[in-house]
């Protein structure tokens, strides 16, 4: 067991829970086999760290449906098509542990590069056209380091349940569908966006922005709000037009994309989707920000 005394040794908080520190598979794979071998079951909540109340609902749900929680922080470079993203991606870590401790959570997993990655690897899984459309567009590469990493952590913590955003909707269904191309047996359940109490979906990027950028920011939720509530089934092309419109007006805001597509496969949506989604991408700034909303679920 490695505990980081030096850094969550906060006052106050150090007795809070017994959160327990990871930093090698190994030593995490022995401690879970304690958890296996008594029937407890386990779930997992991956994440790039600076956490924040959206990723402790995703810790908040798989308390209520298992015994032992596993939270990854692992910063991983392979999903950053972008280089000065990577560096520049905040690392909160004493903050991170903090929270992790009030939440109760009872396992953090923060592997250092070398622990997931041999040197030189280079593999790809095909997971068809779902990994090129929309964010994949702009982030090429982006979802082959999800799928490694995902895959990678699932081997490792082998969870009864994972946890995911519905923030991040297309890295959803990516992972659905890695899980049944590769049969892994795992749970996957997609939680709600947490969102500021003014609109604004929490991300670990919204510390990057600006004051004059978070006002901006806004345009993304309320445009999303405003479809919401002048949807229906025949006005899907007329309202990704002027929500186009309504993004691209606002200024600081430059548009990536903003679609109405099939909740399953991402095409623009049709008469027969069972489950539609407004996505949209936007630079505000110089942050890349995401949000969507389900706009038809299960029909
Ligand atoms: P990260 O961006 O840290 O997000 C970790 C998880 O928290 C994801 O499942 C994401 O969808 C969820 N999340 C982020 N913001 C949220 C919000 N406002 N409300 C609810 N959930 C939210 O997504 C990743 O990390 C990485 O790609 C990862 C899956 C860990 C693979 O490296």
């Amino acid at each position: 067991m490695v505990i980081f005394n030096e850094l969550y040794n906060f006052a106050g908080f150090n007795n809070f829970n017994d959160l327990k520190i990871f930093t090698t598979k190994n030593n995490l794979q022995q401690h879970l086999l304690q958890i296996q071998d008594s029937h407890r079951t386990i779930g997992l909540v991956p994440t790039l760290g600076a956490l924040h109340q959206g990723h402790l609902s995703l810790i908040a749900q798989a308390q209520q449906y298992n015994d032992e929680i596993v939270c990854s922080i692992f910063v991983n470079p392979t999903q950053f098509n972008d280089p000065k993203d990577l560096e520049k991606y905040p690392r909160t870590i004493e903050h991170d542990i903090k929270l992790l401790e009030q939440a109760g959570c009872n396992v953090l997993f923060k592997p250092e590069v070398e622990e997931i990655y041999d040197d030189n690897e280079q593999w790809h899984l095909n997971i068809g056209e779902l990994e090129h459309l929309l964010e994949g567009k702009f982030r090429p590469g982006h979802y082959q380091g999800v799928t490694q990493v995902v895959y990678k952590l699932f081997n490792i913590v082998k969870p009864d349940t994972a946890y995911f955003g519905q923030k991040d909707y297309q890295q959803f269904l990516i992972i659905k569908k890695m899980v049944d191309l590769l049969k892994i047996p795992v749970q996957l359940v997609m939680c709600p966006i947490k969102r500021e109490p003014d609109g604004l979906a929490m991300s670990s990027r919204n510390i990057h922005l600006t004051s004059e950028d978070r006002k901006h920011a806004l345009i993304l939720s309320k445009t999303l709000n405003w479809v919401t509530s002048n949807f229906n089934i025949n006005n899907i092309s007329q309202l990704k037009k002027e929500a186009e419109l309504m993004i691209s007006n606002e200024p600081g805001v430059g548009l990536e994309y903003f679609e109405i597509a099939d909740g399953d496969t991402l095409h623009a949506a049709n008469q027969n989707s069972k489950n539609i989604v407004a996505l949209v991408a936007a630079k505000v700034g110089k942050t890349r920000l995401i949000d969507n909303v389900l706009l038809v679920h299960g029909r």
